[in-house]
């Protein structure tokens, strides 16, 4: 195999213009010995909601205890069934399963979105919640999903792990549901160093309860209201990401620039992402589709061009799932077999992108 030319990120660029706050960060925090629950977690949480335009967010550990707090902050557990798209990351489903509910998977549509139509379908008097997944970065059909909810009086939990900063019609992912579950993994557009995730809602109640859940079920030092876990965001992570809030969207103009600028000059050879006019996509992962996804992924490694398969075995298939039948779910196993993601980060540099665009090209040029 070649060197690598283009790899799929480098964290390093981005550790590198910001290495000095950071540092400085980590300095400030470590000589007042406050790891746990300083103020830059509140200031955090407080910033993360205004930006979502939600009255409030709870900062926690990670992306799946986002997913489960919020499941368990509307009371799911065992006998409640949970829908859940079946193209998804796993955390969507174990976030479901580790309640004790039923996952209820249901296809996709080719946007990789959950298919509202199948939603209706799989509603039943066990029915309790309904989790889309803004998956890639792009947002859910929310109207069609929020209007199901108000009429079957079901919760909305929006999986926007891959989304912070994308909208629809307007209004942001993860402020249209009954909480909005966000990652702050290193390899999402907002990310800190390391495992972090928080959730924004307009619920002061759900949120009251997910601060104890996510601190042992403690009301204050001494005096546990339930058996709760340890799953809080570090202090020295919020205040990186309070360095990082800021620059989201500049960020995330540049992942749709790249976006745009791989749509323009791929759009003969594969299938690029759809561009609608009310969905504001923030392309956390670019993937195109194409019959010839692995022999173009191998040349692609061939010329030093790093792509990855998300996901190649759809939630339904993993072993942890049962697993279903095959084809039981024929647009999420047909999406597993062609997609395919690029590169695409903010501190991609224009040549990186012109190599990528340029051996897609040079690959449907030497096959066709
Ligand atoms: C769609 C989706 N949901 C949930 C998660 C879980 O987030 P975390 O890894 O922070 O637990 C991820 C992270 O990869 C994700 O992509």
């Amino acid at each position: 195999m070649n060197s690598i030319r283009v790899p799929f990120v480098n964290l390093g660029l981005q550790y590198q213009g910001m290495r000095d706050q950071i540092i400085a960060e980590i300095d400030r925090i470590s000589l007042a010995g406050q790891y746990i629950q300083s103020p830059d977690v509140e200031k955090f949480e407080k910033g993360f909601a205004h930006y979502c335009g939600t009255q409030d967010a709870v900062a926690v550990g990670n992306g799946g205890d986002a997913l489960y707090f919020s499941l368990l902050a509307i009371d799911v557990g065992p006998g409640d069934e949970v829908i859940v798209p079946a193209n998804s990351f796993v955390a969507s489903a174990w976030a479901v399963a580790g309640c004790g509910a039923k996952v209820v998977f249901v296809d996709v549509t080719s946007d990789y979105n959950i298919d509202p139509a199948l939603v209706k379908k799989a509603i039943t008097p066990k029915t309790k919640a309904i989790m889309p997944v803004h998956l890639t970065g792009r947002p859910a059909p929310m109207n069609e999903i929020l209007e199901i909810a108000k009429q079957h009086g079901l919760h909305v939990i929006e999986d926007a792990a891959q989304a912070v900063g994308a909208t629809y019609y307007g209004k942001k992912t993860g402020s249209m549901g009954t909480t909005g579950c966000f990652s702050l993994h290193p390899l999402k557009n907002l990310h800190v160093l390391g495992d972090g995730g928080i959730i924004s809602l307009n619920d002061t109640k759900l949120a009251s309860k997910i601060r104890l859940w996510r601190n042992h079920g403690l009301k204050n030092r001494d005096e546990c209201v339930f058996w709760g876990r340890n799953s809080r965001l570090d202090s020295i992570q919020a205040a990186i990401a309070n360095l990082k809030l800021p620059l989201l969207d500049q960020w995330n103009d540049r992942f749709r620039a790249i976006a745009g600028r791989y749509s323009q000059e791929l759009g003969e050879f594969v299938s690029v992402p759809v561009d609608r006019p009310y969905e504001h996509s923030v392309f956390h992962r670019y993937i195109i589709t194409t019959e010839k996804r692995d022999s173009l992924q191998n040349f692609l490694t061939e010329r030093g061009v790093e792509t990855k398969v998300n996901y190649p075995i759809p939630l339904h298939l993993q072993e942890a799932a049962g697993p279903y039948p095959v084809g039981s779910f024929p647009v999420a196993e047909k999406l597993a077999k062609t997609i395919l993601s690029l590169p695409v980060y903010a501190e991609m540099q224009d040549s990186q992108i012109d190599i990528v665009i340029e051996e897609v090209k040079q690959f449907f040029r030497k096959k066709i």
